[in-house]
């Protein structure tokens, strides 16, 4: 049986000082996209060798907390037979799941996504604590275009974030609550934070009447950010105070921690910024990385599916996972990018 304290040590554990959260949780879908691009058959031998690489790197658990997994790799093994979940909590990473079930397109909202996965998560919550994991996530997407996002579209979203993360926390999981504000489109980096704070405001109105402990979860915003073809790009420093800005407006300090995502930010703007938030200092919480593609896209070009190519996968993803440790304590610098891996 989890007790409070356990939900509070583990969301604790999920951002203690100099790591952060590798996002790994990828769905069979998803993956297929990455393997696309490296020209990898996206077989679920081939899904699993991956994650094994990612995992079995040799001093990772000392700048990863957690590993968040999709349900497919919560059910897989090393290739000793080490069940994953085991083998990370070995390396001294909490083993976390994904439980939504994606984002689908929202009914009379055309152009935006509401997240399924809430009928029976209870019941999948049971099974995946016995299964080892000790958090959960789950993303809604907030999508800004012209006359977008829609008041229906955040309160939705926000609504069923607060839903599941009272569900996970009744079933002894630290919910990662996930409202991703797309970088996509040509927006101003104004617009973003608009859109940000009007989205973070709702999600924690929710939280609120939902009874979800703010204690015992993490959040995993989106930074406040340049759309990705707005011709006038945001520099690090207006990125990384607009964004302590807006997250000291709406998010209550008793939340221990929050995680950002990369959304497809480049690997090293994704440290950079982080670095900046942790070099401004003064926030209420930690500020660390649950980062996807900016964790992984060196390790997974290097892979290319290979087993030779395995130790410089491995190489380059400690690499990226120490850079993102040191940003957390506001002791990245650029030059560090050019020392040896494993250095
Ligand atoms: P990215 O860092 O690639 O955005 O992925 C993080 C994640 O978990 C998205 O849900």
């Amino acid at each position: 049986m989890t007790t409070d304290n356990d939900l509070a040590s583990v969301a604790k554990a999920m951002v203690a000082p100099g790591k952060g959260i590798l996002a790994a949780d990828e769905s069979t879908g998803t993956i297929e996209k990455r393997f696309k691009s490296i020209g990898v058959e996206c077989t679920e031998e081939n899904r699993r060798a991956y994650r094994d690489m990612l995992f079995t790197t040799k001093g990772v658990g000392d700048f990863i907390s957690g590993v968040i997994l999709y349900d497919e790799t919560l059910r897989q093994k090393s290739a000793d037979g080490t069940p994953f979940a085991a083998l990370l909590t070995k390396i001294g990473s909490l083993p976390g799941i994904k439980v939504d079930t994606g984002a689908k397109d929202m009914a009379l909202c055309p152009g935006e996504k509401i997240t399924e996965g809430l009928d029976g998560l209870a019941k999948r919550c049971d099974e995946y604590v016995k299964l080892g994991a000790k958090f959960a996530k789950w993303r809604a997407v907030i999508t800004i275009g012209e006359g977008t996002p829609s008041d229906a579209c955040i309160v939705a979203n926000a609504h069923a974030l607060a839903r599941y993360a009272a569900i996970c926390q009744a079933a002894g999981l630290v919910p990662i609550v996930e409202p991703e504000v797309l970088m996509d489109g040509g927006h101003t980096i104004d617009r973003c934070e608009q859109v940000t704070e009007r989205t973070l405001r709702e999600t924690f109105a929710a939280l609120a009447s939902q009874r979800v402990a703010l204690e015992h979860m993490v959040l995993k915003p989106s930074m406040v950010i340049s759309g990705k073809d707005c011709a006038k790009q945001a520099g690090v420093q207006e990125v990384a105070a607009r964004t302590l800005r807006t997250l000291k407006r709406t998010v209550p300090a008793a939340v221990p921690g929050i995680a950002f995502l990369s959304g497809g930010q480049s690997d090293e703007l994704a440290t950079a910024h982080l670095d900046a938030m942790n070099k401004i200092g003064g926030a209420p919480w930690a500020l660390t990385f649950s980062y996807g593609r900016a964790l992984q896209h060196p390790s997974l070009t290097s892979w290319k599916g290979s087993a030779a190519n395995v130790p410089v996968a491995q190489r380059a993803l400690h690499h990226r996972a120490r850079m993102n440790g040191l940003a957390t304590r506001g002791q990245y610098r650029v030059e560090l990018e050019k020392e040896p891996a494993n250095a």
